[in-house]
């Protein structure tokens, strides 16, 4: 498995535990940045993010910025990406199964209820279940041409 991970200056510490925790479970990334406090735009690094896994050989894709709003936003006007951002570890899992999402973003400023290794989790451990839902998914990438 291999994920392509990026944030903003709000998510600079939460990438650092997301980092660890893909190394503690043997899976490989690309780390686009930012690793300063320095103030950046989270747009350029939600581009950054889907530009590298359009190369392909990536299973999906990390975002983080302080609420995990305006990274998400920004990742998903980009065509093809279904970026999720969930409240916890059902939604996570949920946006796997269900919405078969490439990205998952996190708030780095964000109090979880849950550790957010452990929503990450329940992302990576699901699969996407295809049937009415591939259909529902069909629909709302349609929309992107909208
Ligand atoms: C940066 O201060 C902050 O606006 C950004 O990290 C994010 O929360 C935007 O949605």
């Amino acid at each position: 498995m291999k994920v392509v991970i990026a944030n903003d200056h709000g998510g600079v510490e939460l990438a650092k535990k997301i980092i660890s925790h893909l190394e503690e479970r043997g899976i490989e990334y690309s780390y686009l940045g930012t690793a300063s406090e320095e103030s950046v735009d989270y747009p350029d690094y939600a581009e950054k993010a889907v530009i590298e896994y359009r190369k392909g050989g990536y299973d999906f894709g990390i975002l983080i910025c302080g609420t995990g709003i305006g990274i998400s936003i920004s990742a998903n006007k980009m065509k093809g990406i279904r970026c999720a951002l969930p409240q916890n570890s059902y939604a996570s899992e949920m946006t796997k199964r269900h919405n078969d999402a490439n990205f998952i973003a996190f708030g780095g400023r964000v109090d979880y209820p849950e550790p957010v290794e452990k929503i990450l989790d329940a992302y990576i451990d699901a699969s996407f279940e295809g049937g009415r839902h591939q259909k529902r998914i069909d629909k709302m990438m349609a929309l992107q041409n909208e």
